[in-house]
């Protein structure tokens, strides 16, 4: 390969149910990278910024209903039409730090009962997150933190369908699941040693897309 060529950036998710402290070390994980002089930005699903986003908010805050199925698709679409950005950070060598992708939109609503295989289908052709760090904690105790419950889903039994799902259903081997239920500082310090090994072995793969 070209030595000139600049290697791409990684694209590093987290995941996990609500309440977890995936905003905060999202944060915390670029300020880190950034430090060391790698490029990084952050991106969340939803983006609830665009048309799409701003149909799937006003679902969020429980001012409009929707079918499960219509609203899965707009999550999924929220993620297809950030696909030509996240390719060009990744290109252009600049890391993605994402809060929220393919896997939430799969737990979210097959724990309402959807077909898991129907909700996995939507994000089949996506981009492949390089790094996914689960943030694990107990649903008792993640509902006990501050601002739990002002969203639809913020209910406990929904939750624990939710962790289930992710647990039982997504995760591989190569998920690097974190203890979320420790100080923020212990977090984010076991969350940096995890990309700091990956930084090299990743950055001369290919990226590729959800399977
Ligand atoms: P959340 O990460 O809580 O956003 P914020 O930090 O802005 O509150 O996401 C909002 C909710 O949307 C959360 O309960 C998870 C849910 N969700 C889905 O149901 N499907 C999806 O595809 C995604 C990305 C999120
Ligand atoms: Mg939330």
């Amino acid at each position: 390969q070209n030595k000139e060529m600049i290697n791409r950036g990684l694209f590093i998710l987290f995941e996990g149910v609500d309440r977890v402290g995936k905003s905060t070390q999202v944060q915390n994980l670029v300020k880190f990278l950034n430090d060391k002089q790698l490029s990084t930005k952050a991106m969340r699903f939803p983006d609830r910024t665009t048309p799409i986003g701003t149909i799937i908010n006003a679902y969020l805050q429980n001012s409009t209903n929707m079918d499960d199925r219509a609203l899965h698709l707009l999550f999924s679409s929220n993620r297809w039409e950030a696909k030509d950005s996240i390719y060009q950070a990744l290109n252009s060598g600049v890391n993605l730090v994402v809060d929220r992708y393919s896997y939430s939109g799969v737990a979210y609503t097959a724990a309402k009962g959807i077909d898991f295989d129907w909700c996995y289908a939507c994000e089949k052709g996506l981009p492949e997150p390089d790094v996914i760090i689960y943030l694990s904690m107990n649903s008792e105790d993640a509902t006990k933190r501050g601002d739990f419950g002002g969203e639809r889903y913020e209910k406990l039994e929904f939750q624990k369908k939710i962790k289930d799902i992710y647990e039982s259903k997504l995760m591989t081997p190569k998920w690097k699941v974190v203890d979320a239920n420790r100080d923020i500082e212990t977090i984010s310090k076991e969350i940096s040693d995890i990309v700091n090994k990956e930084l090299d072995i990743i950055k001369n793969k290919q990226i590729s897309t959800i399977s």
